[in-house]
C-alpha cells in the first residue's frame, strides 16, 4: 500500500494533471468553436482583428500592397469611436456574422461604388464583383468591403466571397434602442422600416480578419485606409490630359488620320485608346497586333509619339488559340472557357510573367503607354461561373471576387519592372488598389449616376472615369464632357458611337474649352495626385470628406438655412476637384442648379468673382458661358499651364479671393519612379495680400530646378 504522504503527492500530481488537462479542454473549446478574435494594435490607427478561422485568401493578397507606414504616422493619433468589443460576432453555419453599432444620425459611406446615394445608412448590399445593371444592390465593378462612418472610423472586411451588408435596416430582440410597436390601422405614425441601430453583415465563411481604421473625421480615415493599402498612386504625368478611345475595327492609318483632325482644330489630347481591333482576334484575344490593321506596330507608336501621345491597348483576361502565348500558358487555364477562351490563373506568378515577358516585348518596348483591361467584372453570361475549377485552388467565387485586382497588378508590374509609370483603365476593382494606376470604368451611361460612382469613389480606394461615349444633343454632350474633364481620367470612349468632340456643332466650343482647360489643368491635378500619393486625400472627393462643408454643419451653425441642411444629408452631385476646387456638373436639359458651398469665401473659377459663402447658390449654365458651376476657395493658388499646347512649358498660378496664400508645388520627371527616391522638387509658391488690397505673387528657391516649366508668371483672378 502506497504511503499517506505518497498518496498526497500522487493526488497533488493528478489534480495539476486534470487542472492542466481542463484549461487545455477550454482552449480547445474556445478554438473549435471558434468564438476567439485575436486583437492586433497599432501605432498607427489600423487595427486587425482576425475572428474565428479566417480563410488563406483574400483580396489584400490579390492587390499585395504594402501600407506606407511613414505616412500612416503622419496622420493624427485619433482613436476609435467605438470599442472593438462592441462589434458582436457570431459563428454559425460555417459562416461569421458581424454585427456593428450605428448612432442616431450616423452616416455610413463607402461599402462597393454605388451609383444612386452616397449615404449607405438603409441599404442592403450583397456585394459582388459584376458589371452595373442599374440599381445599388451591391453588384457593381468594385465590391469593395469597406465603409467609413461619419464618426470618424473605418472598417474593411478582408474577404473575397460575396458578402451581405443590412446596413441600418434590422431590428435586433434586445436592442436597447428598439423601436417602438405601433399598430398599422390605427396609428398614423406606424412605419414600414422601423430604425435600425446596427450594419449586420454576413460573411460565408468560418473567420475573417477585419481591420479598423481610425480618423479624426471621415477624411482622414480615408487619408489612413488609402496609406494602408501603400499610399494613392502618381500616374504618369501624360495620363492627365484628354484622352480618346477609336471605333473598335480603325487601322492605324484611320487612328493616326483622327489624331490629326483633332490637331488641326486645336483639341489636345495626350493618349488614344485602340479598342479591340488592333488585335489579330479578339473575344477571346490573342494580345498581338493584326498584321492588316496594324502592319508596323513600332511605325505607328513612333508616328504618335511625334504627335506627343500614347497609345492606350484594350485586352481581356480570355485567351485565344491563336494567340502566341496560348500555348505558354495552357498548363495554367481554369476548367471554363469564356468566349471559347482560355482563362489563365492570373493569381499565379508564372501567368503574370507570361504575360509581361510578351507585353514588354512585343508592346512596351514598342512604346506602349498602358492598357484598358475589360470584361473582369462579369456579366453572369459572360465569365466563368462561380462553379469554376483554378489551379492555384482558389475558388470561383473567390477569383471573380479578385480577378480584376491581379490584372491590374499584373500591369504595375509590368511598368514598374522598367521603370516606367503608365495610367490605364480597368472594368473591376476590389480592396487594396489605392496604389494601382487605373481608373475604373462602365458600359452604364446614366449621366447622373456615373457622377454619383464618381462620388462614391472617393470612399473606397479607387478612381473613377464617367467617360463620355455618346449623347442625346449638344446640350447633353458638353455636360458630359465637360464633367469628365474634372475627373481622375477624362475621356472620349468612341469605342461604338464613333462621335468626335465636333460632333454636336452647336457645343464644338465649350467642348473645345473643356479640352483646353483639362490640358491647362495638369500641374494642379498632378500636385492633387501627389496629395494622394503621399497623404492619401484622393485627388476627388465627395463633399463629406471636405471639412469646410463638415465644419459647416456640425457647427450648430444657426444661420445656416433649413434648405442647406436638406441638401446636405446627401449630396451626389458635386465634389471637390484637388485642395480648393469645388465641381458642380450639369445635366443635359438641366438650365441651372443648386450648388451647396461650404464654410469660407468661394469664387467662380472662371472670372474670379465672389459666388457667396455656407450658402446654397442658383447657378445658370446659360449665364455662366455655357460652362458648368465651378468654385474656388479663397486664397488658392491653381498653378495651370499657359496653354493647352502640348510644347507649353510655361507656368501661370492664378490666384482667388482676397487672402493670402501658398502652395508647395510637386514637379518630377511625370515618367519614371525616380521620384521615389527623391527626385522630384515642392516648388513654394505665394501671393500676399496686403492691407490695401495689392497683391504679390512669389516664387520660392527651387524654381530653377523645375522639371517641366521655364517660367512661372501670377494671375490675380479676383479684382
Ligand atoms: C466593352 C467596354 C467598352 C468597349 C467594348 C469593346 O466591354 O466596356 O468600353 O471597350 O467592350 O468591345
Amino acid at each position: 500500500m502506497p504511503k499517506r504522504t505518497d498518496m498526497k503527492k500522487r493526488i497533488k500530481k493528478y489534480s495539476s494533471l486534470a487542472l492542466f488537462a481542463i484549461a487545455a479542454l477550454i482552449v480547445m473549446a474556445f478554438v473549435l468553436n471558434r468564438k476567439t478574435h485575436y486583437t492586433k494594435h497599432s501605432r498607427n490607427g489600423v487595427w486587425k482583428v482576425e475572428y474565428g478561422l479566417p480563410e488563406a485568401f483574400t483580396p489584400l493578397d490579390a492587390a499585395a500592397a504594402k501600407p506606407d507606414n511613414k505616412g500612416l504616422l503622419n496622420l493624427s493619433n485619433a482613436e476609435l469611436p467605438i470599442e472593438i468589443g462592441d462589434v458582436e460576432v457570431i459563428h454559425r453555419d460555417g459562416k461569421t456574422y458581424l454585427r456593428f453599432p450605428l448612432e442616431r444620425g450616423e452616416q455610413i459611406y463607402g461599402l462597393g461604388l454605388n451609383f444612386k446615394k452616397v449615404n449607405q445608412r438603409e441599404t442592403i448590399r450583397d456585394l459582388r464583383m459584376d458589371i452595373y445593371h442599374g440599381r445599388d444592390d451591391g453588384r457593381t465593378h468594385a465590391p469593395v468591403p469597406f465603409f467609413v462612418s461619419s464618426r470618424g472610423y473605418g472598417v474593411l472586411i478582408n474577404s473575397a466571397r460575396k458578402l451581405e451588408v443590412y446596413c441600418g435596416t434590422t431590428q435586433l430582440l434586445d436592442s436597447p434602442e428598439a423601436p417602438e410597436e405601433r399598430d398599422r390601422t390605427t396609428d398614423k405614425d406606424w412605419q414600414a422600416h422601423p430604425y435600425s441601430d446596427c450594419m449586420e453583415i454576413l460573411v460565408p465563411s468560418e473567420g475573417v480578419d477585419v481591420y479598423f481604421f481610425s480618423g479624426k473625421d471621415a477624411g482622414e480615415v480615408v487619408q489612413r485606409y488609402n496609406l494602408f493599402c501603400g499610399g494613392g498612386t502618381l500616374p504618369a504625368r501624360w495620363g492627365l490630359g484628354f484622352w480618346h478611345r477609336v471605333p473598335l475595327p480603325f487601322t492605324d492609318k484611320q487612328v493616326l488620320g483622327e489624331i490629326d483632325e483633332f490637331q488641326k482644330r486645336g483639341f489636345p489630347i495626350s493618349v488614344v485608346g485602340l479598342e479591340p481591333g488592333w488585335q489579330s482576334n479578339s473575344y477571346p484575344c490573342t494580345y498581338d497586333w493584326d498584321k492588316n490593321r496594324f502592319p508596323n506596330p513600332k511605325q505607328f507608336l513612333d508616328e504618335l509619339s511625334k504627335r506627343g501621345l500614347k497609345a492606350n491597348l484594350w485586352m481581356n483576361g480570355y485567351v485565344s488559340k491563336k494567340s502566341s502565348i496560348y500555348g505558354s500558358l495552357r498548363p495554367f487555364f481554369a476548367d471554363h472557357t469564356v468566349w471559347c477562351g482560355g482563362v489563365p490563373d492570373y493569381s499565379m506568378p508564372q501567368v503574370r510573367k507570361i504575360f509581361i515577358d510578351a507585353f514588354k516585348k512585343n508592346h512596351l518596348d514598342l512604346g506602349v503607354g498602358g492598357y484598358k483591361l475589360d470584361e473582369n467584372d462579369g456579366n453572369d453570361r459572360w465569365l466563368y461561373p462561380d462553379t469554376t475549377v483554378f489551379p492555384s485552388e482558389i475558388s470561383g467565387e473567390q477569383f471573380r471576387q479578385t480577378h480584376a485586382v491581379f490584372m491590374a497588378r499584373m500591369i504595375n508590374d509590368l511598368y514598374s519592372r522598367e521603370n516606367k509609370r503608365t495610367y490605364g483603365l480597368v472594368r473591376g476593382a476590389n480592396a487594396g488598389v489605392s496604389s494601382y494606376p487605373f481608373a475604373v470604368y462602365s458600359d452604364y451611361t446614366n449621366h447622373a449616376d456615373i457622377l454619383t460612382a464618381l462620388v462614391n469613389s472617393s470612399f473606397i480606394g479607387i478612381l473613377w472615369t464617367p467617360e463620355a461615349c455618346n449623347a442625346r444633343n449638344a446640350d447633353e454632350w458638353s455636360k458630359r464632357i465637360q464633367a469628365v474633364a474634372w475627373s481622375p481620367l477624362a475621356m472620349l470612349n468612341a469605342w461604338s458611337s464613333g462621335k468626335k468632340p465636333w460632333s454636336f456643332a452647336e457645343a464644338a466650343d465649350s467642348v473645345k474649352a473643356a479640352f483646353d482647360l483639362r490640358a491647362r489643368l495638369v500641374p494642379y491635378l498632378y500636385n492633387a495626385f501627389w496629395r494622394y500619393h503621399k497623404e492619401g486625400v484622393p485627388p476627388v472627393r465627395a463633399m463629406v470628406l471636405e471639412k469646410s462643408f463638415t465644419d459647416l454643419l456640425s457647427d450648430g451653425n444657426a444661420k445656416l438655412s433649413e434648405e442647406y441642411r436638406k441638401l446636405a444629408q446627401d449630396v451626389k452631385d458635386q465634389w471637390m476637384f484637388g485642395d480648393d476646387i469645388l465641381v458642380a456638373p450639369m445635366l443635359g436639359g438641366q438650365a441651372s442648379r443648386k450648388v451647396l458651398l461650404p464654410k469660407g469665401k468661394w469664387f467662380d473659377f472662371y472670372t474670379g468673382k465672389y459666388a457667396g459663402q455656407a450658402e446654397v447658390v442658383n447657378a445658370d449654365f446659360a449665364a455662366n458661358g455655357s460652362r458648368i458651376p465651378v468654385y474656388v476657395r479663397d486664397g488658392a493658388l491653381v498653378p495651370m499651364l499657359a496653354s493647352s499646347d502640348k510644347d507649353c512649358r510655361k507656368l501661370v498660378v492664378r490666384h482667388y479671393g482676397n487672402k493670402s496664400g501658398k502652395l508647395s508645388l510637386y514637379d518630377d520627371d511625370g515618367e519614371t519612379l525616380e521620384y521615389k527616391d527623391g527626385k522630384f522638387i515642392l516648388l513654394p509658391l505665394s501671393v500676399e495680400v496686403s492691407e490695401d488690397g495689392k497683391k504679390e505673387g512669389k516664387v520660392g528657391a527651387g524654381a530653377k530646378k523645375l522639371f517641366n516649366y521655364d517660367s512661372v508668371e501670377f494671375e490675380f483672378m479676383t479684382k
